[in-house]
């Protein structure tokens, strides 16, 4: 998501249109040099290359250096309820869709000096959680959630967006989103540093139970969707 400094260019909207592929005349075992694209990609090798051995590199480098180089990745929007009924909106990018059989997606809530954020907590705690799609047009009522709020404080308020129920779990689902996943606590893998032994990350995997889906998208499916600000999910 963008920074907001006011020296950037304004936001500028791309739309979706289906286009041939970048080499409509690939034949199997073409060298990636064979065309002009190619060759001009293939120069980049010039200036050499840099090998990171990721356990002698500080996390601190590794941690922008994969985040900038594993994209895109989409953004899950995570409502969840403590324990004791504070609601919650945490932003995680290591997010993704892990099977369709059973409905199955992962995120991953990363441990901070020892602390566990108030996404996982809840989750270990309810075993319950939705997970919005991002849409452009409130980027940035999603944005305001990533801000480290004490755990009473709830994120709705500062959002701007709008609690809808959920069929079958407690946490609400978000209104203004195409495409919410109310999902169950299928499995949590506490993810440990191997020598550090540092408790680094949870790497939470959620049954999807319920899909509540915008009809209109709904008819593009599989044949991608006509413009952004209508569904693509908001990215890193
Ligand atoms: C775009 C974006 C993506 C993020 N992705 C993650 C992520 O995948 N995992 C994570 O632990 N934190 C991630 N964060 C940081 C959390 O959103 C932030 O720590 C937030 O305060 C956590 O909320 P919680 O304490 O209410 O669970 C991300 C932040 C932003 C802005």
């Amino acid at each position: 998501m963008a920074s907001r400094s006011s020296d950037l260019p304004a936001f500028t909207e791309s739309t979706f249109q289906y286009t041939q592929p970048p080499n409509p005349s690939f034949k199997f075992g073409q060298k990636v040099d064979a065309t002009p694209e190619g060759k001009a990609w293939a120069d980049g090798e010039k200036e050499g290359w840099k090998v990171i051995e990721t356990d002698k590199e500080d996390p601190m480098k590794l941690y922008p250096l994969m985040i900038s180089a594993i994209t895109p990745r989409p953004v899950a929007f995570v409502s969840t309820i403590s324990d004791t009924g504070v609601e919650n909106l945490g932003l995680m990018s290591w997010f993704n869709m892990v099977t369709a059989y059973p409905a199955l997606i992962s995120i991953s809530v990363a441990i901070v000096n020892n602390k566990v954020k108030d996404t996982t907590r809840n989750i270990l705690a309810t075993k319950e959680f939705t997970v919005n799609i991002i849409s452009v047009p409130w980027i940035d009522n999603a944005n305001a959630c990533s801000i480290d709020a004490p755990a009473d404080v709830s994120e709705w308020a500062l959002s701007g967006l709008t609690k809808a129920p959920s069929v079958h779990v407690k946490p609400p689902r978000v209104k203004e989103s195409a495409f919410s996943m109310e999902c169950e606590l299928f499995q949590t893998i506490d993810i440990t540093h191997p020598e550090s032994g540092v408790k680094s990350t949870t790497l939470i995997l959620g049954r999807v139970k319920y899909i509540h889906a915008w009809r209109y998208p709904l008819r593009f499916i599989g044949r991608g969707f006509p413009h952004s600000t209508t569904f693509l999910g908001g990215g890193r």
